[in-house]
């Protein structure tokens, strides 16, 4: 779930791997650990940040070879002794561990019964402990002893372990949670996460799942758990280190709100001909035939992403006049599965490893249909997994908050429903010339938005302490709706609902007194009547309305307490402006409150476990 970092070399390893972690801090941790080998195994590790733990260790530490962690509990309490690493019995060996082992009870059981002593309450500590005994009884040969223990295995892991005997070497294995290789020159570091080696090398090699690499300072081996040797591509980290630091900003979530306009034209880049009304997509052009053809066009995706693609339902349904399905790729994977051959599945993702996500693209693949990714990290297991695909392009999103992410996501499922209604003929050439034209002025629209982003100081004050929010659209205003109610819960702890305006009637409304901020998405599209309706609705109980409208819909702002407006563009264009007042107020809020905003409570980045 959270963080790997490893490494073996000349430096002094507690700097590389403190300087790793904290750049891994952003995937959201409650612990901190480490161990390092310097002719005898040290382990420091707490619950806590990374600081905490940088505290703990001896700066002139001269240990060569180690491995850090931060944890992200799932089995057991965030305490100082469910920290990762864990150790093997003789504690010799130390290891640390992202996901879950799943038959970690019925492993433990037979451990103990073998003589055993389990201090912890993870899933983890079983792994150390198996990988020994299997050590100590089964073969003399460690690599093996690791392959045969995680043979045993059910469950995800990304692991990493040193063992005092073979201090020249570490270990990592994968399955299910992701785990790469950084090549540097007489030294080599191991990662969850490529933030964490990007200052060292730029040299990576990705391990899929059910692989083990040996690694040395100067050569690594791959192996599958059967122990055949593997050749692996070397990838070259299209990463800077200015894209993973704040570079004077307070937060990520408020450098990533403010490089949107960027962001947004890194995505459009070489896609948008503006002269000829066309739209170049190299990720799908070669199944783009099949997508039109296709019987069912199914989305799945987790949280801010799933919000991306309920625009993209909204997008494919009136431009490409094709029926879509969105799923929480959670549910979808458990549901009977009626996905298959002559389907179209598009999963969508910024990190491209969630795992509930990652789960509902194989089990699509295997019954036979194509599966499509929208995903951000390059590289990363979706983008990987999927036939073909289209990135974001956003660059590294630390906030833990999406936002830069959601608007890319947006551009694309754009970019796919004009092409797409293009190649079925659904849309005339005027309209597609306008979407076109007018999507390549959004991140001057955007821009302009950011630029009177003080506007919202008054009312982000305002309710600052609010206990509830309602969030309520219409149309594309709706899956906005949803993203800046979400955005508010995750990083100000404030409860908030997004609900298609109408829906209110049947519900919600009871809610609705002098004490309930109500924000309305209000553009000037084909509901504007109806939402004018609404907001009476909820003036008519006392309730506060806050409004984001389109430039000159006096009637809205007429009726509201506070209102903020966004430049005018088509209909199916406009969640990429109205959300971006919606982030800015979630983020001023939890200024206001004094919320960690990059790291809320809680929450992972990227959730690796299902
Ligand atoms: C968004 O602000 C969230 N932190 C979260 O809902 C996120 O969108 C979700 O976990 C999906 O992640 P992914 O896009 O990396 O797959
Ligand atoms: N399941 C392990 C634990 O609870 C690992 C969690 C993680 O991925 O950080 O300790």
């Amino acid at each position: 779930m959270c963080g790997i970092v490893g490494y073996i070399g000349d430096r002094k390893a507690h700097e590389v791997i403190i300087n790793g972690l904290k750049r891994l801090e952003y995937r959201g941790y409650d612990s901190a650990g480490i161990a390092l080998y310097n002719g005898s195994l040290e382990i420091k590790k707490g619950k806590g940040k990374v600081a905490k733990l940088q505290s703990l260790i001896d700066s002139s530490d001269e240990a060569k070879i180690g491995i850090g962690h931060t944890r992200w509990a799932t089995h057991g309490e965030p305490n100082d002794i469910n920290s990762h690493p864990h150790t093997s019995s003789s504690e010799k060996l130390a290891l640390v561990h992202n996901g879950i082992i799943e038959n970690y009870n019925s492993l433990k059981k037979v451990l103990e019964s073998k003589g055993h002593v389990f201090y912890s309450q993870t899933d983890t500590e079983v792994l150390a402990k198996l990988i020994e005994d299997v050590y100590s009884k089964n073969t003399d040969d460690f690599k093996r002893a690791v392959q045969i223990a995680l043979a045993q295995v059910e469950g995800t892991y990304g692991v990493a372990i040193i063992h005092a005997d073979y201090p020249d070497q570490l270990i990592v294995a994968r399955k299910g949670s992701p785990l790469l290789l950084g090549i540097g020159k007489g030294e080599m570091l191991i990662a969850s996460d490529a933030s964490a080696v990007a200052e060292y090398t730029d040299q990576v090699v990705y391990l899929d799942d059910g692989e083990i690499a040996v690694i040395k300072k100067d050569e690594y081996q791959v192996h599958n758990l059967n122990d055949d040797s593997l050749t692996k591509e070397v990838h070259e980290l299209a990463l800077s280190l200015e894209e993973i630091e704040k570079g004077g900003y307070e937060f990520f979530m408020h450098k990533e709100i403010f490089e949107q306009p960027k962001a947004i034209s890194d995505c459009l880049r070489g896609r948008l001909d503006v002269e000829s009304g066309t739209i170049t997509l190299g990720g799908i052009k070669d199944v783009l035939g099949k997508i039109a053809d296709a019987k069912r066009l199914v989305i799945a995706a987790c949280g801010t992403s799933w919000h991306s693609g309920i625009v993209g339902e909204y997008l494919f349904e009136s431009l490409a006049k094709v029926s879509v399905e969105v799923e929480y790729a959670s549910e979808l994977r458990y549901k009977e599965s009626l996905i298959g051959e002559g389907d179209v599945m598009i999963v969508i993702s910024q990190s491209g490893e969630t795992a509930d996500t990652l789960a509902a693209l194989r089990q699509a693949k295997e019954n036979g249909a194509l599966v499509i990714g929208v995903v951000n990290v390059v590289g990363s297991s979706i983008a990987r997994e999927t036939d073909a695909g289209v990135y974001i392009h956003a660059g590294p999103e630390i906030g833990v908050a999406s936002t830069k992410a959601f608007t890319g996501q947006v551009t694309v499922l754009t970019l796919m429903a004009i092409k797409l209604a293009q190649e079925k003929g659904t849309i005339s050439k005027e309209k597609a010339s306008k979407l076109i034209k007018e999507l390549s002025e959004i991140p001057g629209k955007v821009q302009k938005i950011l630029d009177k982003s003080s506007d919202l100081d008054e009312v982000s004050n305002l309710f600052s302490y609010a206990p509830n929010f309602l969030y309520l659209g219409r149309s594309f205003g709706f899956p906005v709706a949803l993203e800046g109610a979400l955005k508010l819960k995750e990083i100000s702890y404030i409860h908030a609902e997004g609900y298609p305006a109408a829906e209110m009637k049947h519900g919600p409304i009871a809610l609705i007194d002098e004490m309930m901020p109500v924000v309305v998405i209000a553009g000037t599209n084909h509901t504007n009547d109806k939402m004018v309706s609404n907001i009476e609705e909820v003036k008519a109980r006392k309730g506060r309305i806050i409004s984001i409208v389109t430039e000159g819909n006096e009637e809205v702002e007429n009726l509201s307490e506070f209102s903020f407006s966004v430049p005018e563009t088509e209909d199916e264009l406009s969640p990429l402006l109205t959300v971006i007042p919606l982030q800015i107020l979630s983020y001023n809020i939890a200024v206001n409150r004094g919320c960690d905003v990059d790291q809320p409570r809680n929450l992972a980045k990227s959730v690796t476990v299902e």
